[in-house]
């Protein structure tokens, strides 16, 4: 029987009764509407045709048939929407991407957490430093990280900033994507020196040597570019957090039933905001893009049914991603019950783990990071899991950065706690650099490779 929550008619605003976690307070509110009045008239960032293809892809990823990799950062940042910046995160994407397909054998679809990735959940609604409180620091979309009440106020001003830099971002993206990124297809240019004289070294060059040979045959024997069959390949994610700003890009499209979030291809609830009886879950049961819902230790197997219900009613491949984040040292208890309760309901849901979450913590010094190893285990049992309950895992959601920081310890450069200070950028979860994101993806290719 439809409860309460099923049966109410749904509109792009009817989020607005139900309580809503994470917003932040504005206090000029006529500025507030102005913005979003603008947001709403502004072209948008993708098309429905794109969104209803990814989702095409995700049933398969369901199904077994294919691999998601899902990357960037935790918080896009304003002062890093720069050319630079932005290719390398492509760059790492691709390159991972392609060592997924060869351990994998299966078709690999990118998802970048880029384009618009600007708002954070906080567990603080304020901060104090020396004395002084302030808003905490909820991403770019909202207010700015310096620790002055002016750069603390959230501003309406922002969300237009936001959704402008979203479109550079992804209308540079779209370019490199199309043509004149061929070179990162070929493993020869790609840089391996972190593997120096450590056990794996021979591995990686060898995989990489196979990458190469492949690519050649498809260029040399097929007549396919690399490049080229890039083009359509490459969607874009972020945390649909801000419920205003999602709010403004939901549109109706000429010749298709329904409403899309015309902002991003995949926007998905976040662990904080997926209540079943909350706004987030509200605005995300009626938009028809495949949406992703975080969920972990906290999640318990009725709350994750529930989410089907409401998400996902007429059980539609594609639609529903569960992403896990429990940690290395809790998956193996946590997330066999979730996978029994989906399995229980014989309904569809995709799984994709997210080993970065659940693995965070803070040195003696205070900075907050991650360790390569426990990501690595957390991804490793995740496989295992899923595969020991006839499930199996459709994909992988990294936090990482093209960039050469040093914010999470480990990797086969082994780097130290006392090495986070060297070039720690993140102003929110600490990332995988270039290196450490690469070999991540070449250790999950071997695994891939044993288990097929
Ligand atoms: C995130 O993905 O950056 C995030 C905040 O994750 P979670 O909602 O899983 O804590
Ligand atoms: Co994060």
């Amino acid at each position: 029987m439809a409860t309460d929550s099923e049966s109410q008619i749904w509109k792009p605003d009817s989020w607005q009764t139900r309580p809503a976690l994470q917003q932040p307070h504005y206090e000029e509110a006529r500025k507030l509407t102005a913005a979003l009045a603008e947001l709403a008239k502004l072209p948008p960032l993708v098309t429905s045709y794109e969104i209803l293809q990814l989702k095409s892809q995700l049933a398969e990823a369901q199904a077994g048939k294919r691999f998601i990799l899902q990357g960037g950062d935790c918080a896009e940042s304003f002062e890093d929407c720069q050319g630079p910046i932005i290719a390398a995160k492509l760059k790492i994407l691709l390159q991972m991407s392609l060592v997924l397909v060869h351990g994998s054998k299966k078709p690999v679809t990118r998802i970048a957490r880029i384009a618009g990735q600007y708002a954070k959940p906080r567990s603080e609604d304020t901060e104090t430093r020396n004395g002084l409180t302030l808003p905490a620091y909820r991403g770019d979309l909202i207010n700015r990280p310096a620790f002055t009440a002016k750069d603390r106020r959230p501003d309406p001003g922002l969300l237009l900033r936001a959704y402008e830099r979203a479109a550079l971002t992804l209308n540079f993206l779209r370019s490199l994507a199309k043509g004149g990124f061929a070179d990162l297809h070929h493993p020869e240019s790609w840089d391996l020196s972190f593997a120096r004289d450590t056990p794996l070294e021979h591995d990686y060059h060898h995989m990489t040597a196979n990458i190469g040979e492949a690519v050649r045959f498809m260029e040399n024997i097929l007549g396919v570019r690399a490049a080229e069959i890039e083009r359509v390949d490459l969607f874009v994610s972020h945390e649909g957090l801000h419920l205003h700003y999602e709010q403004a890009q939901t549109r109706r499209v000429p010749r298709r039933e329904g409403w899309f979030n015309l902002s991003t291809h995949f926007p998905w609830i976040g662990l904080r905001t997926a209540q079943p009886e909350g706004a987030h879950v509200e605005y995300f049961r009626g938009i028809r893009n495949p949406i992703g819902v975080k969920v972990g230790h906290q999640t318990s197997p009725e709350t994750l049914i529930r989410l089907m219900d409401i998400l996902n009613p007429n059980d539609e491949p594609g639609r529903l991603t569960f992403i896990h984040r429990f940690g290395a040292g809790r998956i193996a208890s946590g997330l066999p019950p979730l996978i029994r309760a989906v399995q229980q309901t014989g309904r569809p849901a995709g799984w994709i783990c997210d080993p970065m979450h659940g693995n965070t913590f803070l040195t003696s010094d205070g900075i907050k990071t991650r360790c390569f190893e426990d990501i690595l285990a957390e991804l490793e049992q995740a496989f295992d899991l899923h595969a020991a309950h006839g499930s199996h895992l459709g994909g992988v959601h990294i936090e990482l950065t093209g960039e050469n920081v040093t914010e999470c310890t480990g990797g086969a450069r082994g780097l130290t706690e006392n090495d986070l200070k060297v070039a720690y950028r993140s102003e929110v979860d600490p990332r995988l650099n270039y290196e450490q994101a690469l070999e991540i993806a070449m250790l999950l290719a071997r695994k891939l490779a044993r288990m097929s």
